[in-house]
């Protein structure tokens, strides 16, 4: 039987969603009447981007308790909202969610754009997050595509392209199942399935409430799918951080505001290049970004060094720099030498 002729495909996914869906900071529940508060759908599906639901849950309370308004993160300091992103990682988001917060103050009076087209014109808002708002915060009927959502359709169509040409078969496939009652719930229905039944390793199909539609179900290979596209090698690349320390305080500087950690606090230090440093280092640590590796190592600098911008940072409130987890790992890995 085809997906498409299983009419009741998104009652039998909204039935289990009912019973099953996970407890989520920014989510209303199934059932509640609450009316969805597109700021907060915006922040969380920003924040869920290349990021796991458990890394963004803490950063969403936290922020949405700072900036409880679109217009309150507008008016923010964008050193501040840059700190408490820290750790988060991809800081082009966190640039990106003050520019739109921003956007949507000045051009649109304070109030989010209830289509998925204007959605899509701010800044920061790309296929994927103007189609999940435009379902979760306007119940709009738009098809939402995220990394479990691409896999459990793959799977239910038998879709053996690899990515990323398969996106646009998934997105076709999926579109006619789309319900226009509780677009949003079905969305997030389709991602918790992802998350917890049609996993990536292991899915346990037994008790998947869609199983009876499943092109997929009972292959040996299943987990194939969907079918990624070959691995290429990440390059590596190393970079000097330096270490200047004076009266209990470490010298800190912004980074600039666009490329690699863009406008985050950081340590001085060099560019980053394809050969490793001639000095040895006190400390060292390995980091991976998306493209390319990164050993980075720490050398000791007189504080003649601390020249230009930056500021003394004490070490006793180094937490509150809101470095990003490239240098706090070295930060850390020099304190605890120093014990
Ligand atoms: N990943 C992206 N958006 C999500 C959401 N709304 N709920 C759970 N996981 C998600």
């Amino acid at each position: 039987m085809s997906v498409q002729s299983s009419p009741n495909f998104a009652a039998r996914l909204l039935g289990w969603y009912d019973r099953s869906a996970r407890d989520l900071p920014w989510r209303y529940p199934p059932g509640s009447d609450a009316v969805p508060d597109p700021f907060r759908v915006w922040m969380a599906e920003i924040m869920l981007q290349q990021t796991t639901v458990a890394a963004v849950a803490g950063y969403f309370t936290r922020f949405v308790e700072r900036w409880p308004t679109v217009a309150d993160l507008a008016a923010a300091d964008d050193a501040d909202v840059m700190a408490a992103w820290a750790g988060l990682g991809y800081y082009a988001r966190a640039r990106n969610l003050l520019a739109c917060a921003r956007a949507v103050v000045r051009d649109h009076g304070g109030v989010f754009p209830g289509t998925e087209e204007g959605l899509r014109a701010l800044p920061g808002v790309g296929d994927y997050t103007a189609a999940a708002v435009a379902a979760l915060a306007f119940g709009e009927p738009a098809v939402v595509v995220d990394a479990n959502i691409e896999r459990v359709i793959a799977r239910q169509r038998l879709i053996e392209t690899p990515l990323p040409a398969a996106k646009r078969e998934i997105k076709a496939a999926l579109a006619p199942l789309v319900p226009a009652e509780r677009p949003g719930d079905f969305a997030q229905a389709l991602m918790d399935l992802g998350a917890t039944i049609c996993t990536p390793r292991g899915p346990a199909c037994a008790i998947c409430p869609v199983m009876a539609d499943c092109r997929a179900r009972g292959r040996p290979d299943i987990e194939r799918l969907p079918v990624k596209p070959p691995k290429k090698a990440k390059p590596q690349r190393y970079g000097l951080a330096w270490w200047i320390e004076e009266g209990g305080a470490i010298w800190l500087v912004r980074r600039p505001g666009k490329g690699m950690l863009g406008g985050m606090r950081a340590l001085p230090g060099g560019e980053w290049t394809d050969a490793p440093p001639p000095e040895s280092g006190i400390v060292r640590v390995d980091h991976g970004f998306t493209h390319f590796d990164l050993r980075l190592t720490l050398v000791a600098r007189e504080s003649a060094h601390a020249a230009g911008e930056g500021e003394w940072w004490p070490l006793s409130a180094l937490d509150a720099a809101g470095l990003p987890t490239l240098y706090r790992k070295l930060t850390d890995k020099m304190l605890e030498r120093a014990l």
